[in-house]
């Protein structure tokens, strides 16, 4: 294998996978209060697609793939997907990124399927505050149970991600670092990213500098090396704790210079970076019957288009998609 890497010699092994645009929750940072323009189901990549541009993608280098939506447990059959995904000599890690609300029904097939792990979205401990950001629902206790099936099948480690908004949940900084110390949580504070739409009510920003001041009252962040996954995350464990604290930095410190990954999009196109809406297709060459080698060139199109870095600082942002469409 010769492996893959971009124009600027950055080595390409992760192919994070949105497997459908739907999503039973409307978070406040992802989508406008009436939801997105779905995608037709006719458009959607079946599952034989999706296995195909994987197998591609492994025989030029992806070794890790990671299965994301809208709310990819929405999708039917997914531990079929991964039952198929798995058998991908070359694939060694498979991971999903779930809202958790479906997460403890489907724990033990996924896990039996070939899934290795999960990352679960959890951007509050409290109800009243979870109905606000997700705009739906009361199924906080749904996500808590899903975790907690999850570890017990052997999904570990579940990381949590943390969207931390300011006057929304950054008041829950604290409980969420809390819980690091007596339990093995592995809890993320990720950057809010702006939104290119209109949301209701608007959350703001709060700096992963300003989180970590507000933390110390706990105790120092000791600097430690991520269990397993290989994300832009940076770890740090707070005194005697048993999980762990990572702060993701879209934002105030972009890791664009290790970026390692391409996406693909439910509706079949590559895209070389979250934050640009450059895009190649693979859908409608695969249904015009494209060989093995020319869906192998598309696929190292892609990577030699990606660019060096977004420019998110500069208020530059995604306009065609949602981040519902492209999986975080
Ligand atoms: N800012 C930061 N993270 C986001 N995500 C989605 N939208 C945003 C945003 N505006 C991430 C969250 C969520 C995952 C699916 O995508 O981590 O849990
Ligand atoms: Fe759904 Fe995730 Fe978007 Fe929330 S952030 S609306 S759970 S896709």
């Amino acid at each position: 294998m010769t492996g893959l890497s971009d124009s600027f010699q950055r080595p390409i092994n992760y192919l994070r996978i949105s497997v459908t645009d739907r999503c039973n929750l409307r978070c406040i940072y992802c989508m406008p209060p009436g939801g997105v323009c779905l995608i037709s189901h006719g458009e959607i990549l079946t599952y034989e697609e999706i296995y195909t541009i994987a197998q591609a993608a492994a025989e030029l280098g992806i070794d890790k793939i990671r299965l994301t939506g809208g709310e990819p447990l929405i999708r039917s059959g997914l531990p079929e997907l991964i039952q198929m995904l798995a058998q991908i000599d070359a694939i060694d890690d498979i991971s999903l990124t779930t809202n958790g609300t479906l997460l403890g029904g489907y724990a033990a097939e996924l896990k039996q399927a070939g899934l290795r792990r999960v990352n679960v979205s959890l951007d509050t401990l409290k109800q009243d505050k979870f109905e606000l950001i997700t705009r739906c629902g009361n199924s906080l206790s749904e996500v808590l149970e899903g975790i907690e099936v999850a570890r017990a099948v052997g999904l570990n480690p579940v990381k949590l991600n943390v969207v931390v908004m300011s006057g929304i949940n950054d008041g829950e900084l604290l409980d969420f670092a809390a819980k690091t110390i007596a339990e093995e949580w592995h809890v993320r504070f990720i950057e809010l990213m702006p939104f290119a739409g209109e949301t209701t009510p608007a959350p703001r920003f709060v700096s992963a500098s300003e989180m970590r001041q507000r933390l110390e009252s706990l105790g120092e962040l000791e600097p430690c090396l991520p269990s397993i996954g290989n994300g832009p995350a940076k770890y740090f464990r707070l005194p005697h704790a048993k999980g762990t604290i990572g702060f993701i930095t879209p934002v105030s410190e972009h890791f664009c210079f290790h970026c390692n990954r391409l996406r693909l999009t439910s509706d079949g196109k590559l895209r070389p970076c979250l934050l640009a809406d450059d895009e190649i297709d693979l859908k409608q060459p695969l249904r015009s019957g494209i060989s093995s080698a020319g869906l192998k060139q598309l696929i190292e199109e892609a990577v030699a288009s990606k660019p060096l870095r977004h420019h998110m600082a500069e208020g530059h942002v995604p306009k065609e998609r949602p981040f519902s469409q492209v999986g975080g």
